[in-house]
């Protein structure tokens, strides 16, 4: 089935079902500076999931544009997108559970025509702040979903909120089984490991989450239901991955037919990026050096770096717009009004970008002749690093150049340089994102602990090699990434996991010291990334278990954690995994 088919057997399935079919608001939020872009159906409703009245109705229903950046450079693998399409359909303060799932599972089964064996579903297990779901679950027994394919998770999984604060509450969500085998004994669902893929989500708002952590009810009960087109497409059309399906077939065919040196991963993302800059522009999105601008131009920068990696001749560029605007016209008619200015803001950008690397190669220049002038032949990862940061110059070009020159480059200092770079621009995203609020509460302290544990867990279970790569804390749950080349088994997070808990029960004191930062080194204390702090520095240890340098806060004895748990074990990036625990 082809994408529009399942967008227009969608909006006509809720029509019948009393919604208003509303139009999906512009990609670039109206009236709200606080995100980029939209990222969800929801967005554009807050306020009428608040209670306003909206001149529609109670019931409405939409496609809406979305893109999320948190995951441009995954992008080029075989899931990740940052354009993607979401249908959705809400009732504000009109039907609930019931009626949700009911049509949910009619829309799943009969119109798109999905065997009930293939579908699983998860509900909310319950906590402190809101009951167990079993309303939920057994409107999808009643519905025929059998016993052993309900699930119950926490927050973790089963609630939904864009961000930190704002209207929230536990979710449903539905999952395809793509037929894999069992990745173990315990695969299911949320473990993340590719055989089920997630196809839709209701979420039963009728919570509101304040700044401070807090859930209050709010005055009506509402339903917000997500489900991701691209995804979708590719179950029913029997494909592997997005790239396969209509949607970016004819520019991933196109790119081979026109590569002299075939890179999948260089093809997905030309075809990702130029689709998700076409829609950005057509919403009147420019190139710029800051926010919204800046994401365009990084999408357009990598996209013409991928195609000189294909070695495709940037002269086409032209032509491949008007190929995706052929592809796409149909589901986006102004594609097709907006075809010329769209051509020339990518070009005008492509064309800054050829001077771009223009100045890079100048500059390349003078740091040849200044190592030939020192008798050297290795460009430092610095120099490496200010190519690509102040002149956009694309390491896998200096590497080329500098292979010519017969001078070889140090990638691991300028890979070091990049992580760590890229880790702050995620962290300056995601406090964008959570616009401020990102708190030091009760459980962020906790969790801020744990974290240092994990890491210490994790190093002695996998091995010394393993470093924090990033972390992210919210009230309900930790994220944590680290170096190691493996997936975890079961028995590493199983002994992680209790090695953290004996800590914990050991009921360990946390203390904290001010030192100069060699100092602090020179005794073993870990830290992530010496440049970013000052001369003297504050050095948490928990017992001998850890020492590190950290900005804190933390608890005052382990004791205070309760029981932490892993909740998923999954790949970050090339050679960094990423585990998410929560404490209960
Ligand atoms: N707003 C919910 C989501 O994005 C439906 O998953």
């Amino acid at each position: 089935m082809k994408a529009i088919e399942i967008r227009n057997k969608y909006l006509e399935f809720f029509k019948k079902h009393g919604h208003a079919v509303i139009p999906s608001a512009p990609l670039i939020p109206e009236n709200d500076p606080s995100v980029l872009f939209t990222t969800a159906g929801m967005q554009p409703l807050v306020p009428y999931l608040l209670g306003e009245k909206h001149p529609e109705g109670t019931r409405l229903t939409d496609y809406q544009k979305c893109l999320r950046t948190n995951d441009i450079d995954e992008v080029g693998d075989n899931r990740h997108l940052t354009y993607f399409e979401m249908l959705g359909n809400w009732s504000l303060g009109d039907y609930f559970k019931e009626e949700a799932v009911a049509m949910s599972f009619e829309f799943l089964t009969k119109e798109l025509g999905i065997p009930v064996e293939k579908l699983s579903v998860t509900c909310f297990a319950g906590d402190e702040d809101c009951q167990r779901d079993n309303i939920t679950a057994d409107c999808w027994r009643k519905a025929g979903i059998p016993e052993d394919r309900i699930y119950f998770f926490g927050k973790e999984d089963n609630w939904w909120i864009a961000g930190e604060e704002g209207p929230c509450g536990p979710d449903t969500e539905m999952f395809y089984d793509t037929g894999k085998p069992k990745c173990s004994e315990n695969c299911n669902p949320s473990c993340g490991c590719g055989k089920y893929v997630e196809i839709w989500n209701n979420v039963f708002m009728e919570f509101f989450k304040t700044k401070d952590g807090k859930y209050t009810k709010l005055k009506q009960h509402n339903v917000d239901t997500g489900l991701g087109l691209e995804r979708m497409t590719m179950l029913l059309e029997g494909k592997q991955t997005p790239f396969d399906t209509e949607l970016f077939k004819p520019v991933m065919d196109k790119l081979l037919e026109l590569a002299q040196i075939d890179d999948i991963a260089s093809r997905r993302i030309v075809a990702e990026h130029l689709r998700a800059s076409m829609m950005i522009i057509l919403d009147g999105g420019l190139p710029s050096n800051v926010d919204r601008g800046y994401i365009l131009r990084r999408l357009i920068r990598r996209m013409v770096r991928h195609l000189r990696k294909l070695q495709i001749d940037l002269n086409e560029l032209s032509k491949l717009i008007e190929l995706n605007i052929e592809t796409l016209k149909e589901m986006y008619p102004d594609l097709l009004k907006n075809k010329e200015r769209i051509k020339s803001v990518i070009i005008e950008e492509k064309d800054k970008f050829e001077k771009t690397l223009e100045r890079g190669e100048r500059e390349f220049n003078k740091i040849v002749n200044k190592l030939r002038n020192e008798g050297k032949d290795l460009i430092s990862g610095q120099d490496l690093f200010t190519l690509y940061e102040t002149y956009g110059f694309p390491p896998e070009v200096t590497a080329d150049l500098a292979k010519e020159q017969k001078l070889s480059i140090d990638s691991s200092e300028f890979d070091r340089l990049f992580k760590e770079h890229q880790e702050k621009s995620r962290i300056g995203s995601e406090q964008k994102f959570k616009g401020g609020l990102s708190g030091s509460g009760e459980m962020e302290t906790k969790y801020h602990t744990a974290t240092h544990l994990l890491n210490a867990a994790l190093k002695v279970v996998i091995g010394k090699d393993v470093h924090q790569k990033g972390s992210n804390i919210t009230p309900e749950r930790m994220r944590f990434d680290f170096s190691c080349d493996h997936k975890l088994t079961d028995e590493e997070k199983q002994k992680v996991e209790t090695l953290v808990n004996e800590w914990i029960k050991q009921a360990i004191p946390v203390t904290v010291e001010e030192m100069k930062k060699e100092e602090a080194l020179k005794s073993g204390a870990e830290c992530m990334f010496i440049e970013k702090y000052p001369d003297i520095v504050t050095v948490y240890s928990i017992g001998t278990v850890s020492k590190e340098l950290c900005g804190g806060p933390h608890v005052k004895n382990t004791s205070e954690l309760g029981t932490f748990k892993i909740k998923k074990e999954e790949a970050s990036s090339a050679g960094v995994r990423r585990i998410k625990a929560i404490l209960e």
